[in-house]
Protein backbone atom coordinates (compact mmCIF):
# COMPACT_ATOMS: atom_id res chain seq x y z
CA UNK A 1 0.00 0.00 0.00
CA UNK A 2 1.42 3.62 -0.87
CA UNK A 3 1.28 6.48 1.67
CA UNK A 4 0.51 10.35 1.14
CA UNK A 5 3.06 11.72 3.12
CA UNK A 6 1.98 14.00 5.87
CA UNK A 7 4.83 15.93 8.33
CA UNK A 8 4.09 13.71 11.33
CA UNK A 9 1.51 11.13 10.08
CA UNK A 10 0.62 8.99 7.29
CA UNK A 11 -2.68 8.03 5.70
CA UNK A 12 -3.08 5.26 3.51
CA UNK A 13 -4.06 5.96 -0.21
CA UNK A 14 -6.14 3.00 -1.79
CA UNK A 15 -6.51 3.11 -5.47
CA UNK A 16 -10.00 2.49 -6.29
CA UNK A 17 -10.35 3.72 -9.80
CA UNK A 18 -8.89 0.86 -11.32
CA UNK A 19 -10.68 -1.96 -10.12
CA UNK A 20 -11.64 -4.09 -13.39
CA UNK A 21 -14.92 -6.53 -12.94
CA UNK A 22 -14.83 -9.00 -15.34
CA UNK A 23 -18.26 -9.21 -17.57
CA UNK A 24 -19.57 -12.73 -18.58
CA UNK A 25 -20.54 -13.90 -22.00
CA UNK A 26 -22.34 -17.07 -21.97
CA UNK A 27 -20.59 -19.37 -23.93
CA UNK A 28 -22.85 -20.77 -26.65
CA UNK A 29 -21.20 -23.82 -27.76
CA UNK A 30 -23.18 -27.27 -25.65
CA UNK A 31 -24.75 -24.53 -23.40
CA UNK A 32 -28.36 -25.53 -24.17
CA UNK A 33 -27.12 -29.28 -22.96
CA UNK A 34 -26.17 -31.37 -20.00
CA UNK A 35 -22.18 -32.53 -19.44
CA UNK A 36 -21.13 -35.68 -21.37
CA UNK A 37 -19.96 -38.30 -19.13
CA UNK A 38 -16.78 -39.47 -19.89
CA UNK A 39 -15.82 -42.70 -17.56
CA UNK A 40 -12.31 -43.78 -19.37
CA UNK A 41 -12.90 -43.87 -23.13
CA UNK A 42 -16.03 -44.77 -23.09
CA UNK A 43 -18.27 -41.35 -23.60
CA UNK A 44 -22.18 -40.80 -22.96
CA UNK A 45 -24.01 -38.06 -24.26
CA UNK A 46 -25.98 -38.11 -21.21
CA UNK A 47 -24.53 -38.22 -17.57
CA UNK A 48 -27.19 -40.65 -16.84
CA UNK A 49 -26.88 -44.26 -15.62
CA UNK A 50 -29.10 -46.63 -15.90
CA UNK A 51 -28.86 -48.36 -12.36
CA UNK A 52 -28.71 -52.33 -12.68
CA UNK A 53 -31.98 -53.74 -11.29
CA UNK A 54 -32.78 -57.54 -10.13
CA UNK A 55 -33.40 -59.89 -10.64
CA UNK A 56 -34.15 -59.42 -14.55
CA UNK A 57 -35.75 -56.01 -14.54
CA UNK A 58 -33.24 -54.26 -16.21
CA UNK A 59 -32.37 -56.74 -19.42
CA UNK A 60 -31.63 -55.76 -22.91
CA UNK A 61 -35.23 -54.18 -23.09
CA UNK A 62 -34.23 -51.17 -20.87
CA UNK A 63 -30.61 -51.19 -20.87
CA UNK A 64 -30.40 -50.90 -24.48
CA UNK A 65 -33.29 -48.30 -24.41
CA UNK A 66 -31.32 -46.15 -22.20
CA UNK A 67 -27.86 -45.94 -23.99
CA UNK A 68 -29.65 -45.94 -27.58
CA UNK A 69 -31.39 -42.41 -26.03
CA UNK A 70 -27.44 -41.37 -24.71
CA UNK A 71 -26.92 -42.64 -21.32
CA UNK A 72 -25.43 -45.35 -19.59
CA UNK A 73 -27.87 -48.90 -20.55
CA UNK A 74 -26.84 -51.60 -17.46
CA UNK A 75 -28.10 -55.29 -17.47
CA UNK A 76 -28.37 -56.69 -13.93
CA UNK A 77 -26.76 -60.44 -13.53
CA UNK A 78 -27.16 -61.09 -10.45
CA UNK A 79 -29.61 -64.01 -10.85
CA UNK A 80 -30.44 -63.45 -14.14
CA UNK A 81 -30.35 -67.42 -14.78
CA UNK A 82 -34.05 -67.50 -13.51
CA UNK A 83 -35.05 -66.19 -17.06
CA UNK A 84 -34.33 -69.72 -18.28
CA UNK A 85 -36.93 -72.56 -17.87
CA UNK A 86 -34.06 -74.67 -17.35
CA UNK A 87 -32.59 -72.76 -14.00
CA UNK A 88 -32.68 -75.44 -11.74
CA UNK A 89 -31.52 -77.99 -13.83
CA UNK A 90 -28.59 -76.04 -15.47
CA UNK A 91 -27.40 -74.87 -11.99
CA UNK A 92 -24.76 -72.26 -11.27
CA UNK A 93 -24.36 -72.05 -15.19
CA UNK A 94 -27.41 -70.64 -15.71
CA UNK A 95 -26.64 -67.04 -14.92
CA UNK A 96 -23.54 -67.19 -16.76
CA UNK A 97 -25.20 -68.39 -19.77
CA UNK A 98 -28.18 -66.26 -19.74
CA UNK A 99 -26.11 -62.84 -18.58
CA UNK A 100 -24.08 -63.94 -22.11
CA UNK A 101 -27.05 -64.24 -24.30
CA UNK A 102 -28.26 -60.99 -22.58
CA UNK A 103 -25.67 -58.63 -23.77
CA UNK A 104 -25.65 -59.99 -27.18
CA UNK A 105 -29.06 -59.13 -27.37
CA UNK A 106 -28.50 -55.73 -26.22
CA UNK A 107 -25.52 -55.11 -28.42
CA UNK A 108 -27.83 -56.18 -31.14
CA UNK A 109 -30.29 -53.18 -30.18
CA UNK A 110 -27.75 -50.75 -29.82
CA UNK A 111 -24.43 -49.65 -30.37
CA UNK A 112 -24.21 -46.86 -27.43
CA UNK A 113 -22.78 -47.46 -23.74
CA UNK A 114 -23.71 -50.72 -21.99
CA UNK A 115 -22.62 -52.16 -19.21
CA UNK A 116 -23.40 -55.07 -16.40
CA UNK A 117 -24.21 -54.93 -12.98
CA UNK A 118 -22.80 -57.69 -10.35
CA UNK A 119 -23.07 -58.06 -6.78
CA UNK A 120 -19.88 -58.93 -5.39
CA UNK A 121 -21.96 -60.87 -2.50
CA UNK A 122 -22.89 -63.41 -4.78
CA UNK A 123 -20.93 -66.81 -5.35
CA UNK A 124 -20.47 -66.94 -8.76
CA UNK A 125 -19.58 -63.04 -8.75
CA UNK A 126 -16.00 -64.16 -10.86
CA UNK A 127 -18.10 -66.36 -13.23
CA UNK A 128 -20.35 -63.55 -13.99
CA UNK A 129 -16.77 -61.12 -14.31
CA UNK A 130 -15.60 -63.09 -16.62
CA UNK A 131 -18.57 -63.42 -19.03
CA UNK A 132 -18.60 -59.50 -19.23
CA UNK A 133 -15.13 -59.57 -19.87
CA UNK A 134 -15.25 -61.79 -22.72
CA UNK A 135 -18.30 -60.13 -24.07
CA UNK A 136 -16.16 -56.81 -23.70
CA UNK A 137 -18.85 -54.79 -22.57
CA UNK A 138 -18.12 -51.27 -21.93
CA UNK A 139 -17.98 -51.53 -17.81
CA UNK A 140 -18.97 -53.26 -14.51
CA UNK A 141 -20.59 -51.39 -11.80
CA UNK A 142 -19.86 -53.94 -8.59
CA UNK A 143 -21.85 -53.34 -5.70
CA UNK A 144 -22.97 -55.45 -2.56
CA UNK A 145 -19.33 -55.88 -1.11
CA UNK A 146 -16.30 -54.45 -1.96
CA UNK A 147 -14.47 -55.68 -5.26
CA UNK A 148 -11.36 -55.62 -3.89
CA UNK A 149 -9.91 -59.60 -4.29
CA UNK A 150 -9.13 -61.37 -7.08
CA UNK A 151 -10.07 -58.58 -9.84
CA UNK A 152 -8.71 -59.90 -12.97
CA UNK A 153 -7.74 -56.03 -13.42
CA UNK A 154 -5.53 -57.04 -16.34
CA UNK A 155 -8.13 -59.04 -18.20
CA UNK A 156 -10.82 -56.54 -17.67
CA UNK A 157 -7.96 -53.37 -19.13
CA UNK A 158 -7.35 -55.69 -22.14
CA UNK A 159 -10.92 -56.16 -23.08
CA UNK A 160 -11.46 -52.77 -21.99
CA UNK A 161 -14.08 -53.05 -19.75
CA UNK A 162 -14.28 -50.33 -17.45
CA UNK A 163 -14.61 -50.70 -13.35
CA UNK A 164 -17.22 -48.61 -11.33
CA UNK A 165 -17.66 -50.04 -7.88
CA UNK A 166 -20.20 -48.93 -5.34
CA UNK A 167 -20.13 -47.74 -2.68
CA UNK A 168 -22.09 -46.00 0.44
CA UNK A 169 -19.09 -44.17 1.80
CA UNK A 170 -16.07 -42.52 1.60
CA UNK A 171 -14.65 -44.78 3.89
CA UNK A 172 -15.45 -47.67 1.47
CA UNK A 173 -14.40 -45.93 -1.74
CA UNK A 174 -10.79 -44.97 -0.35
CA UNK A 175 -10.56 -48.79 1.04
CA UNK A 176 -10.94 -49.87 -2.66
CA UNK A 177 -8.98 -47.33 -4.07
CA UNK A 178 -5.79 -47.84 -1.65
CA UNK A 179 -6.29 -51.74 -2.10
CA UNK A 180 -6.14 -51.34 -5.68
CA UNK A 181 -3.16 -49.62 -6.42
CA UNK A 182 -1.65 -52.19 -3.42
CA UNK A 183 -2.46 -55.04 -5.25
CA UNK A 184 -3.19 -54.25 -8.43
CA UNK A 185 -0.83 -50.67 -9.29
CA UNK A 186 -3.79 -49.40 -10.86
CA UNK A 187 -7.41 -47.82 -9.80
CA UNK A 188 -10.91 -48.36 -11.00
CA UNK A 189 -12.49 -45.84 -13.53
CA UNK A 190 -15.45 -44.13 -11.73
CA UNK A 191 -17.52 -44.79 -8.21
CA UNK A 192 -20.66 -44.79 -7.71
CA UNK A 193 -22.16 -43.35 -4.11
CA UNK A 194 -25.59 -44.79 -2.93
CA UNK A 195 -27.14 -43.00 -0.67
CA UNK A 196 -29.95 -44.17 1.57
CA UNK A 197 -32.77 -43.41 0.12
CA UNK A 198 -31.84 -45.57 -3.37
CA UNK A 199 -34.01 -49.16 -3.79
CA UNK A 200 -32.79 -52.39 -3.63
CA UNK A 201 -30.29 -53.52 -1.12
CA UNK A 202 -28.84 -50.54 0.80
CA UNK A 203 -25.14 -49.91 2.52
CA UNK A 204 -27.08 -48.87 6.01
CA UNK A 205 -27.31 -49.67 9.17
CA UNK A 206 -30.97 -49.25 10.62
CA UNK A 207 -29.99 -46.22 12.34
CA UNK A 208 -28.09 -44.26 9.42
CA UNK A 209 -30.96 -44.52 7.18
CA UNK A 210 -32.52 -41.33 8.06
CA UNK A 211 -29.95 -40.24 10.11
CA UNK A 212 -28.73 -36.59 8.20
CA UNK A 213 -24.75 -37.19 8.65
CA UNK A 214 -25.30 -40.30 6.11
CA UNK A 215 -27.43 -38.23 3.47
CA UNK A 216 -26.34 -38.26 0.42
CA UNK A 217 -25.48 -34.81 0.14
CA UNK A 218 -23.50 -35.53 3.33
CA UNK A 219 -21.41 -38.53 1.89
CA UNK A 220 -21.48 -37.48 -1.96
CA UNK A 221 -18.90 -34.42 -1.23
CA UNK A 222 -16.55 -36.83 1.14
CA UNK A 223 -16.28 -39.27 -1.89
CA UNK A 224 -15.46 -36.52 -3.86
CA UNK A 225 -12.98 -35.52 -1.93
CA UNK A 226 -11.37 -38.64 -1.17
CA UNK A 227 -11.22 -39.67 -4.94
CA UNK A 228 -9.43 -36.09 -5.92
CA UNK A 229 -6.85 -37.24 -3.97
CA UNK A 230 -6.94 -40.06 -6.76
CA UNK A 231 -7.49 -37.73 -9.99
CA UNK A 232 -4.43 -35.61 -8.98
CA UNK A 233 -2.35 -38.25 -7.94
CA UNK A 234 -3.01 -40.93 -11.00
CA UNK A 235 -3.80 -37.51 -13.53
CA UNK A 236 -7.23 -39.67 -14.47
CA UNK A 237 -10.43 -38.34 -14.10
CA UNK A 238 -12.43 -40.52 -11.84
CA UNK A 239 -16.43 -39.16 -12.44
CA UNK A 240 -18.47 -39.71 -8.82
CA UNK A 241 -22.18 -40.96 -10.02
CA UNK A 242 -24.37 -39.91 -7.22
CA UNK A 243 -27.08 -42.52 -6.73
CA UNK A 244 -29.98 -42.50 -4.14
CA UNK A 245 -33.44 -40.56 -4.41
CA UNK A 246 -32.39 -38.39 -7.47
CA UNK A 247 -35.95 -38.10 -8.94
CA UNK A 248 -35.58 -34.45 -10.80
CA UNK A 249 -33.45 -32.41 -13.31
CA UNK A 250 -32.97 -30.56 -10.64
CA UNK A 251 -32.10 -33.25 -7.96
CA UNK A 252 -29.45 -33.66 -10.79
CA UNK A 253 -28.22 -30.49 -10.68
CA UNK A 254 -27.63 -29.95 -6.94
CA UNK A 255 -25.80 -33.46 -6.86
CA UNK A 256 -23.46 -31.62 -9.68
CA UNK A 257 -23.10 -28.65 -7.32
CA UNK A 258 -21.93 -30.96 -4.77
CA UNK A 259 -19.09 -32.71 -7.38
CA UNK A 260 -20.63 -35.69 -8.78
CA UNK A 261 -20.68 -35.83 -12.65
CA UNK A 262 -23.18 -37.98 -13.47
CA UNK A 263 -26.12 -39.42 -11.82
CA UNK A 264 -27.68 -43.15 -11.85
CA UNK A 265 -31.24 -43.64 -11.34
CA UNK A 266 -32.98 -46.75 -10.40
CA UNK A 267 -36.95 -45.95 -9.25
CA UNK A 268 -37.35 -43.62 -12.48
CA UNK A 269 -36.45 -46.30 -14.56
CA UNK A 270 -38.69 -48.82 -13.21
CA UNK A 271 -41.87 -46.89 -14.51
CA UNK A 272 -41.08 -46.77 -17.90
CA UNK A 273 -42.22 -48.30 -20.74
CA UNK A 274 -38.86 -50.06 -21.46
CA UNK A 275 -38.51 -51.90 -18.23
CA UNK A 276 -38.03 -55.07 -18.33
CA UNK A 277 -40.57 -56.31 -15.47
CA UNK A 278 -43.87 -57.06 -15.93
CA UNK A 279 -46.52 -54.31 -15.93
CA UNK A 280 -48.01 -54.99 -12.48
CA UNK A 281 -44.31 -54.30 -10.81
CA UNK A 282 -44.40 -50.83 -12.57
CA UNK A 283 -48.13 -50.74 -11.61
CA UNK A 284 -47.06 -51.11 -7.55
CA UNK A 285 -45.25 -47.94 -8.17
CA UNK A 286 -48.26 -46.37 -9.38
CA UNK A 287 -50.27 -47.37 -6.90
CA UNK A 288 -48.12 -47.20 -3.65
CA UNK A 289 -48.31 -44.52 -1.11
CA UNK A 290 -45.33 -42.96 0.82
CA UNK A 291 -45.86 -45.15 3.84
CA UNK A 292 -46.13 -48.24 1.95
CA UNK A 293 -42.32 -47.92 0.95
CA UNK A 294 -40.31 -49.71 3.68
CA UNK A 295 -37.08 -51.29 4.66
CA UNK A 296 -36.67 -54.90 4.82
CA UNK A 297 -34.00 -57.37 5.95
CA UNK A 298 -32.73 -59.40 3.18
CA UNK A 299 -31.08 -62.80 3.46
CA UNK A 300 -28.60 -60.94 1.53
CA UNK A 301 -27.72 -60.12 5.04
CA UNK A 302 -28.31 -55.93 3.90
CA UNK A 303 -31.41 -54.03 4.30
CA UNK A 304 -33.48 -53.60 1.30
CA UNK A 305 -36.30 -50.55 0.27
CA UNK A 306 -39.48 -52.08 -0.77
CA UNK A 307 -42.90 -51.99 -1.39
CA UNK A 308 -44.68 -53.25 1.75
CA UNK A 309 -47.10 -56.30 0.76
CA UNK A 310 -48.60 -59.55 2.25
CA UNK A 311 -45.14 -61.27 1.54
CA UNK A 312 -43.21 -59.63 3.18
CA UNK A 313 -46.05 -59.08 6.24
CA UNK A 314 -45.93 -63.16 6.79
CA UNK A 315 -42.23 -63.16 6.25
CA UNK A 316 -41.85 -60.04 9.00
CA UNK A 317 -44.64 -62.03 10.90
CA UNK A 318 -41.96 -65.28 10.75
CA UNK A 319 -43.91 -67.80 8.69
CA UNK A 320 -41.65 -69.26 6.03
CA UNK A 321 -42.16 -69.72 2.49
CA UNK A 322 -41.12 -72.96 1.36
CA UNK A 323 -38.37 -73.01 -1.54
CA UNK A 324 -36.12 -74.74 -3.26
CA UNK A 325 -32.56 -73.92 -2.95
CA UNK A 326 -30.90 -74.39 -7.15
CA UNK A 327 -27.57 -73.82 -5.18
CA UNK A 328 -25.91 -71.23 -2.94
CA UNK A 329 -26.13 -68.10 -4.82
CA UNK A 330 -25.60 -65.71 -2.17
CA UNK A 331 -22.57 -65.89 -0.19
CA UNK A 332 -24.29 -65.08 3.47
CA UNK A 333 -27.56 -67.04 2.81
CA UNK A 334 -27.72 -70.11 5.05
CA UNK A 335 -30.45 -72.22 3.30
CA UNK A 336 -31.71 -73.41 6.97
CA UNK A 337 -32.18 -70.45 8.38
CA UNK A 338 -33.15 -67.97 5.15
CA UNK A 339 -37.07 -66.99 5.84
CA UNK A 340 -37.54 -67.45 1.89
CA UNK A 341 -35.34 -67.59 -1.26
CA UNK A 342 -34.57 -63.98 -2.31
CA UNK A 343 -34.04 -64.76 -6.10
CA UNK A 344 -36.93 -66.55 -6.24
CA UNK A 345 -39.11 -63.57 -4.74
CA UNK A 346 -37.91 -60.76 -7.02
CA UNK A 347 -38.00 -63.28 -9.69
CA UNK A 348 -41.73 -63.67 -8.82
CA UNK A 349 -42.30 -59.84 -8.52
CA UNK A 350 -40.35 -59.56 -12.15
CA UNK A 351 -42.84 -61.85 -13.75
CA UNK A 352 -45.97 -60.06 -12.01
CA UNK A 353 -46.52 -62.66 -9.38
CA UNK A 354 -46.30 -60.26 -6.69
CA UNK A 355 -48.26 -62.40 -3.77
CA UNK A 356 -45.15 -64.37 -4.19
CA UNK A 357 -42.02 -62.22 -3.68
CA UNK A 358 -41.74 -57.82 -3.27
CA UNK A 359 -41.17 -54.90 -5.41
CA UNK A 360 -37.78 -53.22 -4.81
CA UNK A 361 -38.14 -49.54 -4.90
CA UNK A 362 -36.59 -46.47 -4.20
CA UNK A 363 -37.59 -44.19 -1.33
CA UNK A 364 -40.11 -41.36 -4.18
CA UNK A 365 -41.71 -44.91 -5.86
CA UNK A 366 -44.79 -42.80 -4.76
CA UNK A 367 -44.31 -39.98 -6.44
CA UNK A 368 -44.30 -42.19 -9.72
CA UNK A 369 -47.65 -41.31 -11.19
CA UNK A 370 -47.16 -43.02 -14.86
CA UNK A 371 -45.36 -45.00 -17.64
CA UNK A 372 -43.55 -42.61 -19.68
CA UNK A 373 -40.99 -43.99 -22.46
CA UNK A 374 -37.24 -43.66 -21.53
CA UNK A 375 -36.99 -41.03 -24.19
CA UNK A 376 -39.35 -38.99 -23.00
CA UNK A 377 -38.08 -39.49 -19.35
CA UNK A 378 -34.65 -38.40 -20.09
CA UNK A 379 -36.12 -34.88 -22.24
CA UNK A 380 -38.08 -34.30 -18.89
CA UNK A 381 -34.47 -34.72 -17.02
CA UNK A 382 -32.93 -32.70 -19.01
CA UNK A 383 -35.26 -29.95 -19.25
CA UNK A 384 -35.62 -30.08 -15.33
CA UNK A 385 -31.58 -30.10 -14.88
CA UNK A 386 -31.64 -26.74 -17.92
CA UNK A 387 -33.82 -24.70 -15.56
CA UNK A 388 -32.44 -25.62 -12.54
CA UNK A 389 -28.75 -24.55 -13.87
CA UNK A 390 -30.46 -21.27 -15.69
CA UNK A 391 -32.11 -20.42 -12.20
CA UNK A 392 -28.93 -20.65 -10.57
CA UNK A 393 -27.30 -19.05 -12.96
CA UNK A 394 -29.71 -15.91 -13.12
CA UNK A 395 -29.71 -15.53 -9.19
CA UNK A 396 -25.87 -16.02 -8.84
CA UNK A 397 -25.32 -13.22 -11.98
CA UNK A 398 -28.19 -10.74 -10.00
CA UNK A 399 -26.00 -11.63 -6.57
CA UNK A 400 -23.14 -10.12 -8.15
CA UNK A 401 -24.59 -7.31 -10.10
CA UNK A 402 -26.33 -5.87 -6.94
CA UNK A 403 -22.85 -6.37 -4.83
CA UNK A 404 -21.24 -4.38 -7.43
CA UNK A 405 -23.63 -1.81 -7.30
CA UNK A 406 -23.29 -1.80 -3.68
CA UNK A 407 -19.47 -1.51 -4.48
CA UNK A 408 -19.73 1.38 -6.72
CA UNK A 409 -21.91 3.25 -4.24
CA UNK A 410 -19.16 2.56 -1.38
CA UNK A 411 -16.46 3.80 -3.43
CA UNK A 412 -18.25 6.67 -4.51
CA UNK A 413 -19.16 7.86 -0.92
CA UNK A 414 -15.29 6.47 0.38
CA UNK A 415 -13.98 8.54 -1.97
CA UNK A 416 -16.14 11.88 -1.59
CA UNK A 417 -15.63 11.55 1.87
CA UNK A 418 -11.38 10.82 1.96
CA UNK A 419 -11.70 13.90 -0.51
CA UNK A 420 -13.53 16.28 1.46
CA UNK A 421 -12.09 15.47 4.42
CA UNK A 422 -8.83 15.65 3.25
CA UNK A 423 -9.01 18.30 1.08
CA UNK A 424 -10.56 20.94 3.94
CA UNK A 425 -8.03 19.93 6.19
CA UNK A 426 -4.76 20.35 3.59
CA UNK A 427 -6.16 23.51 3.00
CA UNK A 428 -6.02 24.49 6.89
CA UNK A 429 -2.36 22.94 7.01
CA UNK A 430 -1.65 25.03 3.84
CA UNK A 431 -2.77 28.10 5.46
CA UNK A 432 -0.62 27.56 7.84
CA UNK A 433 -2.84 27.25 10.69
CA UNK A 434 -0.34 26.58 13.88
CA UNK A 435 -3.29 25.28 15.97
CA UNK A 436 -1.53 21.77 15.39
CA UNK A 437 -3.28 19.68 18.30
CA UNK A 438 -6.79 20.50 17.62
CA UNK A 439 -5.98 20.82 13.51
CA UNK A 440 -4.05 16.93 14.04
CA UNK A 441 -7.39 15.55 16.57
CA UNK A 442 -10.26 17.21 13.14
CA UNK A 443 -8.29 14.85 10.80
CA UNK A 444 -8.40 12.03 13.35
CA UNK A 445 -12.12 12.51 13.49
CA UNK A 446 -12.58 12.33 10.07
CA UNK A 447 -10.64 9.28 9.77
CA UNK A 448 -12.46 7.69 12.12
CA UNK A 449 -15.51 8.35 9.99
CA UNK A 450 -14.37 6.75 7.05
CA UNK A 451 -12.54 4.23 8.66
CA UNK A 452 -15.82 2.28 8.74
CA UNK A 453 -16.93 3.26 5.11
CA UNK A 454 -13.85 1.86 4.31
CA UNK A 455 -14.53 -1.27 6.37
CA UNK A 456 -17.80 -1.67 4.58
CA UNK A 457 -16.52 -1.23 1.11
CA UNK A 458 -13.98 -3.75 1.68
CA UNK A 459 -16.29 -6.38 2.79
CA UNK A 460 -18.67 -5.52 -0.18
CA UNK A 461 -15.19 -5.89 -2.29
CA UNK A 462 -14.72 -9.51 -0.93
CA UNK A 463 -18.02 -10.38 -1.67
CA UNK A 464 -18.01 -9.48 -5.28
CA UNK A 465 -14.61 -10.96 -5.32
CA UNK A 466 -16.34 -14.23 -4.09
CA UNK A 467 -19.36 -14.32 -6.26
CA UNK A 468 -17.07 -13.48 -9.10
CA UNK A 469 -14.75 -16.34 -8.58
CA UNK A 470 -17.60 -18.54 -7.89
CA UNK A 471 -19.16 -17.15 -11.30
CA UNK A 472 -15.89 -17.45 -13.25
CA UNK A 473 -15.64 -21.29 -11.67
CA UNK A 474 -19.08 -22.33 -13.09
CA UNK A 475 -18.22 -21.24 -16.51
CA UNK A 476 -14.75 -22.73 -16.87
CA UNK A 477 -16.60 -26.02 -15.71
CA UNK A 478 -19.07 -25.68 -18.42
CA UNK A 479 -17.07 -24.14 -21.02
CA UNK A 480 -14.31 -27.13 -20.54
CA UNK A 481 -16.45 -29.39 -20.89
CA UNK A 482 -18.12 -28.24 -23.77
CA UNK A 483 -14.89 -27.31 -25.51
CA UNK A 484 -13.74 -31.52 -24.74
CA UNK A 485 -17.12 -32.78 -25.41
CA UNK A 486 -18.15 -30.52 -28.49
CA UNK A 487 -22.13 -30.94 -28.87
CA UNK A 488 -23.47 -33.05 -31.64
CA UNK A 489 -26.93 -32.40 -31.54
C1 LIG B 1 -36.12 -52.72 -8.41
C2 LIG B 1 -34.70 -52.39 -8.05
C3 LIG B 1 -33.75 -53.37 -8.13
C4 LIG B 1 -32.40 -53.07 -7.87
N1 LIG B 1 -31.46 -54.03 -7.99
C5 LIG B 1 -30.14 -53.72 -7.85
C6 LIG B 1 -29.14 -54.69 -8.12
O1 LIG B 1 -29.42 -55.81 -8.49
N2 LIG B 1 -27.84 -54.32 -7.95
C7 LIG B 1 -27.49 -53.04 -7.54
O2 LIG B 1 -26.31 -52.75 -7.41
N3 LIG B 1 -28.44 -52.11 -7.30
C8 LIG B 1 -29.74 -52.41 -7.46
N4 LIG B 1 -30.70 -51.44 -7.28
C9 LIG B 1 -30.27 -50.04 -7.01
C10 LIG B 1 -30.27 -49.23 -8.32
O3 LIG B 1 -29.32 -49.72 -9.21
C11 LIG B 1 -30.00 -47.73 -8.07
O4 LIG B 1 -28.69 -47.49 -7.63
C12 LIG B 1 -30.94 -47.13 -7.05
O5 LIG B 1 -32.23 -47.60 -7.27
C13 LIG B 1 -30.90 -45.62 -7.13
O6 LIG B 1 -31.86 -45.04 -6.33
P1 LIG B 1 -33.29 -44.54 -6.89
O7 LIG B 1 -34.10 -45.78 -7.07
O8 LIG B 1 -33.81 -43.67 -5.82
O9 LIG B 1 -33.05 -43.86 -8.18
C14 LIG B 1 -32.04 -51.75 -7.49
C15 LIG B 1 -33.04 -50.78 -7.39
C16 LIG B 1 -34.34 -51.07 -7.67
C17 LIG B 1 -35.38 -50.00 -7.58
Amino acid sequence: MDFIKYPWFQLPKIYLNNIEWPRFDIPKIGWSTMPKLRIGDAVARLPVVQGGMGVGISLSGLASAVANAGGIGIIAANSIGMLDPDYYAQNRDANAISLRREIRKTREKTSGIIGVNIMVAVNDFHSLLRVAIEEKVDLVFLGAGLPIKGIPVEGLRSAGVKVVPIVSSARAAGLIFRSWVKKYADIPDAVVVEGPKAGGHLGFKEDQIDDADFALENILPEVVAKIKRYEDEWRRTIPVIAAGGIYTGADIYNVFKLGARAVQLGTRFVATHECDADIRFKEAYISCRKDDIEIIKSPVGMLGRAIGNSFLKDVASGKKQSHKCAWQCLKSCDIKTAPYCISLALDNARKGVLDKGFVFAGSNAYRVDKIISVKELLKELKEQYLCAREKSICSLRGEYEKSLERLVSFKEEYLIALKEGLNSLRDEYERGIEKRGAFREELLKNMDKITPLKDEYRNALEKADLLKQELIEFFQRYSLQNRLEPESA
